[in-house]
């Protein structure tokens, strides 16, 4: 298949091309580069000797889209069509969507709604989009199930809800569409390699890439943001995946709902509820050492524990994961010990080994 990736220079969207050219699909990359670099392209080439088309577009410029997809509709004069989208792109930062929503509700949305009428306009109707186990809310019992009522507590949730909506009522109306909607979990972990990884902008706001940022001396020590929740040793519990195995999540979900139309929704997720100090002491025998935190207060908004059901995903794309959270933090240090300051780093063929 031919498959258009948005977001795809992106942390998930990257270790996904990297799967979707390894599993024979021509790819197209979409993205504004705001949170990623072009970088992660050229490492993903290194890896799978192919290449995938990069556009550097907004969703939110209309025209610039309609143009990649004019170039790929099938037309005469223009390359083959587009068979299905994989939509990633998109702002992330639950804090920053509590200070900009406008922000937020404007880039999700409206960059999502510009996308979709221009599939629309070209026929192309297959989309699988990354949605978050964040739409659960906070008024569902764990595990989280993919027929509950969905009620995100922030912005940022609330994005993927309304999309989410907009899909499922573009299903609902027109027959002729294939609707994906994937809930992820907690992606950490990177590509076995080192080469291509999460690479955050300023401080991280994720656990893992915080841990990995003391581990690598970037940070002096992790504040674990709550020590006193009703859990076995008081700290959050969290569903955390490889995103090797989220990945071929998507490589499945496309070829699922490209033979079949109609909304789907599938958690992509172990199952698994981990602990920060579970996430710590993983990554510590990653390292080889301990490393230095302090039990700080509770962070706002946090749920003291949540996790999958992945059990759909399962029994309709033969999926689940594969990979452990020893795997996850192993793989995760070796992309930060290699690559320090993330893509800003000299190429890891260059890097001393540490
Ligand atoms: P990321 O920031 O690494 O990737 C998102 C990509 O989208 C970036 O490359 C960014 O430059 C691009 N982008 C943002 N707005 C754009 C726009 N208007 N036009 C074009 N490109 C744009 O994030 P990620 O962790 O890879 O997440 C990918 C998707 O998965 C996001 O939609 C995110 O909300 C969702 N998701 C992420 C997690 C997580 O914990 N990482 C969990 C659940 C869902
Ligand atoms: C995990 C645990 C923190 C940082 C977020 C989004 C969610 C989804 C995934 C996109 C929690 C604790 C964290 C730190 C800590 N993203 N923690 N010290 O909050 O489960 O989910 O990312 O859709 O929408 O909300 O993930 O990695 O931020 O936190 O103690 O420095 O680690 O309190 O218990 P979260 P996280």
């Amino acid at each position: 298949m031919k498959v258009l990736v948005t977001g795809g220079t992106g942390y998930i969207g990257s270790h996904t091309v990297l799967c979707l050219l390894e599993a024979g699909h021509e790819v197209l990359v979409v993205d504004n580069l705001v949170n990623s670099s072009e970088e992660s392209l050229r490492r993903v080439q290194d890896i799978t000797a192919r290449t995938a088309a990069f556009h550097a577009v907004d969703l939110l410029d209309e025209p610039a889209l309609r143009t990649v997809f004019a170039r790929n509709s099938g037309e005469a004069g223009s390359e083959s069509r587009i068979d299905a989208v994989v939509h990633f792109a998109g702002l992330k930062a639950v804090g920053e969507s509590v200070s900009q929503p406008l922000k937020y509700y404007h880039n999700n949305v409206a960059g999502t709604l510009n996308l979709l009428r221009v599939m629309d306009d070209y026929g192309v109707r297959t989309m699988v989009f990354s949605s978050s186990a964040t739409v659960y809310g906070e008024n569902n019992a764990v595990p989280y199930v993919e027929k509950m009522e969905i009620g995100a507590n922030n912005p940022y949730g609330r994005t993927k809800e309304q999309i989410e909506d907009v899909l499922s009522d573009i299903g609902a109306a027109d027959s002729r569409w294939h609707i994906a909607l994937l809930r992820y979990f907690n992606p950490v972990g990177a590509h076995e390699s080192g080469m291509i990884g999460e690479d955050p902008l300023g401080i991280p706001n994720n656990l893992v890439p915080f841990i990995a940022q003391v581990a690598v001396g970037r940070r002096e020590k992790l504040m674990v943001f709550g020590g006193d929740y009703d859990t076995p040793d008081g700290t959050c519990l969290r569903d955390y995946i490889h995103v090797m195995d989220l990945a071929q999540g998507h490589v499945a979900a496309v070829s699922y709902v490209a033979q079949k139309t109609g909304v789907f929704r599938w958690n992509l997720g172990s199952g698994i509820g981990s602990s920060v100090f579970d996430v710590l002491h993983a990554f510590e025998r990653a390292v080889g050492h301990e490393l230095p935190y302090e039990v700080a207060a509770r962070r706002p908004g946090d749920l003291p524990a949540f996790w999958a059901d992945p059990s759909a995903a399962l029994a309709d794309l033969g999926w689940s994961t594969t990979k452990k959270l020893d795997q996850m933090c192993q793989d995760h240090w070796r992309w930060q010990k290699n690559n320090p300051t993330g893509y800003d780093s000299p190429t890891p063929s260059t890097v001393p080994q540490m």
